[in-house]
């Protein structure tokens, strides 16, 4: 099965979280909601929720959405379109989702998140990508390879190819290589602060609210 974007659900079912849901939760309060977008199988969103938050995911494929755990809210639907008409204390974006289409992911994170809440969002790591250098790493059970990669004018293409026990998926990745100035631009162009790298391998940014309009505003006076 695959999902919309060329996801392989198989391999996102089985690929492990290598501590992420840990060190975002380290950043969280211990009671703090959360809605990660494009949650896939739910590696991240189904950990946030055994550690004690309230967790929402939303992803455009059911097939994808029907790993998550019973503790997790699923909702079906267009992350860039989405408008739950509820905030967050903390928005979640993995898998490089951000480098896709930077300013309505962000929008999106900006229309759910707190007026004092966090967004978290994964991007390729500018140096790795800037490198486009071909290369693989195990990843529990799953081989996963970027083969062929280039970056050219800051934006990457490269294929990637999963290998899970005698099957093999590939899927095609392109997206523009963020640096913390890229990121800062379009973070504030939706109303978020970009407020540093939260870790080692510079692929994890956290964004605070700057400014929320509130959903039952008039627009004002015009
Ligand atoms: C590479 S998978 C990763 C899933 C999860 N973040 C993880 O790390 O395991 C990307 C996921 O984003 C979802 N996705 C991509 N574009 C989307 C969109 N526009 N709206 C909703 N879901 C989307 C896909 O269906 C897929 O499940």
């Amino acid at each position: 099965m695959i999902a919309p974007d060329g996801s392989p659900v198989e391999v996102f079912a089985a690929l492990p979280a290598r501590g992420v849901p840990e060190m975002l939760h380290g950043q969280m309060l211990a009671d703090d909601s959360v809605l990660e977008l494009g949650c896939g199988a739910g590696r991240v969103a189904n950990a946030l929720a055994a550690l004690g938050h309230t967790v929402t995911g939303v992803d455009e494929s059911p097939e994808m959405l029907a790993h998550l755990s019973k503790a997790v809210e699923a909702v079906e639907g267009d992350i860039y379109a989405l408008d739950l008409r509820r905030r967050f204390d903390v928005v979640v974006v993995g898998s490089y989702l951000v480098n896709m289409w930077a300013p309505l992911v962000l929008a999106a994170c900006a229309r759910h998140v707190t007026a004092d809440g966090v967004v978290f969002v994964q991007r390729f790591a500018p140096a790795w990508a800037r490198a486009a250098e071909v290369g693989e790493a195990q990843s529990g059970p799953v081989l996963v390879r970027f083969d062929p990669m280039s970056c050219s004018n800051d934006r990457l293409t490269a294929t990637v190819t999963y290998s899970l026990g005698t099957q093999q998926w590939q899927q095609s990745l392109e997206g523009a290589v963020l640096d913390d100035a890229a990121i800062a631009r379009h973070a504030s162009i939706a109303g978020l602060k970009f407020d540093g790298v939260i870790d080692a391998y510079d692929e994890w940014v956290r964004l605070v609210a700057t400014a929320v309009v509130s959903p039952t505003s008039s627009g004002g006076r015009w």
